[in-house]
């Protein structure tokens, strides 16, 4: 097939192509895409090093699919003339999301989204803490019906891109790992950044995206509603609360999900033991759970925890972690191109 990868020089990009390459994606061509300031860069893909070129109306003509994470806004630039070329676009930008025809899809928990053509030739790969929420909730709301759902993220400065890590990586230098003064702090001799709303070394940072009128921001209200479509649950409450940690890898949620029917630990353990794209993690008494750092680098989401809630014999706690950059974005649209194309 012939591939493009639009926003090739960055997180995402880059390992898209190396997850390309991993799983023997049949690639005939393949052109790596980015901004004018890239242009002339080389990227290794199959032995070979590839020339990055700018990204044009016309840089992806002939493409059979693009693979694109170049921001919301390049995407809805560019990828309505692209897709309407012929090319199939997947993108992890939210520009298209919560469009009605273009299907959202974790190909593990919804493959059915995939099955719906003719679409616009846009499918949308969901934002990476849905994914992180949705692969452990999706075979526990087949079970069970999720009825509401009350959810806080814990996720990586590599979500924000390379600029995200670079910034947390200047921080920790800056403070030179002399943690004292962090106990009683001098605010105005603390690093800022600018990827960041607040220092984010040491620190938790409970703003991701912009604040909304309805007080929430961008990114928790992308997990609301995108998790309704994913899990087809349109009535399905959701609560977000989205906050940005000073982990480099590997997104970590907890969540507080209420059922239609009782349901047990035992239960949920057995229904995740057999969920793909999940590995369970759960035996207290072992002192086992998984963490993001676990997470890192893998093709699953670890998922531990999980508790019956107090004096409820229908609502579940449990903690889930997935790598970010791989099964919460690359992997999810290599994924799903291996579904539609294999
Ligand atoms: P570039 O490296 O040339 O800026 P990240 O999420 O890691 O910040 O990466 C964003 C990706 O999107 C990069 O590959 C970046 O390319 C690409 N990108 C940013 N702006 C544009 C643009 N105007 N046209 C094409 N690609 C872009």
């Amino acid at each position: 097939m012939k591939i493009a990868v639009i926003g090739a020089t960055g997180a995402v990009g880059r390992e898209m192509i190396r997850i390309l390459e991993e799983r023997r994606f049949p690639v005939d061509e393949i052109r790596p895409l980015a901004s004018a300031r890239s242009a002339g860069r080389l990227v290794a893909f199959g032995g070979v090093d590839h020339e990055v070129r700018e990204l044009t109306p016309d840089a992806a003509r002939g493409v059979d699919v693009a693979f694109v994470s170049a921001g919301a806004s390049i995407s809805k630039a560019y990828l309505p003339e692209i897709a309407a070329a012929g090319t199939v676009c997947i993108d992890n930008s939210s520009a298209f999301r919560m469009q009605a025809d273009v299907p959202l899809s974790v190909p593990e928990v919804n493959p059915e989204a995939l099955e719906g053509w003719p679409h616009p030739g846009i499918i949308a790969v969901p934002n990476c803490t849905t994914i992180t929420a949705v692969l452990p909730l999706g075979p526990l709301h087949r079970a069970a019906g999720c009825t509401s759902l009350v959810i806080s993220s814990y996720q990586a400065v590599s979500g924000a891109g390379w600029k995200g890590t670079r910034e947390l990586a200047e921080q920790v230098e800056k403070l030179g790992g002399d943690i004292e003064p962090l106990a009683h702090p001098d605010h105005d001799a603390l690093p800022d950044g600018d990827v960041f709303a607040k220092p984010i070394a040491f620190n938790v940072v409970a703003k991701i995206g912009e604040f909304e009128p309805d007080g929430f921001t961008g990114e928790e209200s992308k997990i609301m509603a995108e998790s309704r479509k994913i899990l087809s649950a349109p009535d399905m409450r959701v609560v977000a609360t989205s906050v940005r940690v000073p982990v480099v890898s590997g997104h970590a949620v907890s969540m507080l999900a209420e059922f239609s029917r009782p349901i047990s630990v035992d239960e949920a353990r057995e229904l995740l033991a057999d969920a793909p794209g999940v590995r369970l993690i759960d035996d207290p008494e072992a002192g086992l759970f998984p963490s993001p750092l676990e997470a890192a680098g893998g093709d699953e989401a670890l998922v531990g925890r999980i508790r019956q809630a107090p004096d409820r014999d229908d609502a579940l706690a449990l903690f889930s972690c997935a790598d970010n950059l791989r099964k919460g974005a690359a992997l999810d649209a290599i994924q799903i191109a291996e579904h539609l194309f294999s």
